[in-house]
């Protein structure tokens, strides 16, 4: 794999990265890992339905910092049975570099030994991009580029789904019809999505691509937010 384009960066004074190709926050001011809770968690119904799943593929469109990963293997460290195995597959086309990962992250006391876990592997020349075991029972790989090219060469489906682009007013090419049919066709029978925005064009494009839409109240005094469901 060539080199990938590392995103640029400032920094708000509380610490939440904010992207200056974007002009857009990483995650909410507001505290970030609730909000990876509040939407991409319970919006997929996680940890509950990894009870009793075999293997349990979640995917996402956009890793930036790992806060949704690192949030999510804390979870499933937690919760998980003997021989249960988590994929989690992101797609993200403009890296951060590990040093500001950990920036990003240092915020989170409780995720440092899993942050120190993932930068140990994204400092190894040549390994982004590689599927990582990083335990026995959790793989990881980061698909480097755009995420429509990605997710059309990708054989995976997933059984959740992290949508969590900059906004759609900011980066409309993660939210376009597109990308959301072919996150459509790599989702399985009964899988589901969440993301944290709500704005209509999105939800068209959502529900055009075959899935069942429905808002709930946003984090943090947001005012909606969706979740949707593929039938079968
Ligand atoms: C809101 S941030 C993701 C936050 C992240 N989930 C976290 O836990 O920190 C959006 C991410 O989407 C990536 N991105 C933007 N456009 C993209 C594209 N066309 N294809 C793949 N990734 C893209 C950005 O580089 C950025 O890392």
């Amino acid at each position: 794999m060539s080199d990938p384009k590392y995103h640029a960066l400032d920094w708000s004074q509380e610490g939440v990265p904010q992207s200056r190709i974007f002009d857009d926050p990483f995650y909410s001011r507001n505290d970030g890992r609730a909000e990876t809770t509040y939407v991409f968690l319970d919006g997929n119904g996680l940890p509950g339905r990894w009870a009793g799943a075999a293997t349990f593929s979640v995917g996402e469109l956009g890793f930036g910092t790992g806060l949704n990963f690192l949030e999510t293997w804390r979870a499933w460290n937690e919760c998980r049975e003997p021989g249960q195995v988590l994929l989690f597959t992101s797609f993200e086309k403009f890296p951060l570099q590990g040093d500001e990962i950990t920036r990003a992250i240092s915020v989170w006391p409780e995720l440092a030994p899993l942050c120190d876990a993932l930068v140990e592997r994204w400092q190894v020349a040549g390994a982004l991009g590689q599927v990582w075991q990083l335990d026995y029972q959790t793989r990881l790989q980061i698909v480097v580029g755009d995420a429509l090219e990605g997710l059309s060469n990708w054989v995976g489906a997933a059984d959740a789904w992290y949508l969590d682009g900059f906004s759609p007013a900011k980066n409309p090419d993660m939210w376009e019809a597109d990308l959301m049919q072919a996150v459509f066709d790599h989702t399985v029978a009964g899988g589901t999505f969440a993301t944290y925005t709500a704005a209509g064009w999105v939800r068209r494009n959502l529900q055009a691509a075959g899935f069942e839409i429905t808002k709930r109240p946003g984090h943090a005094g947001k005012r909606e937010m969706m979740v949707g469901r593929r039938s079968g």
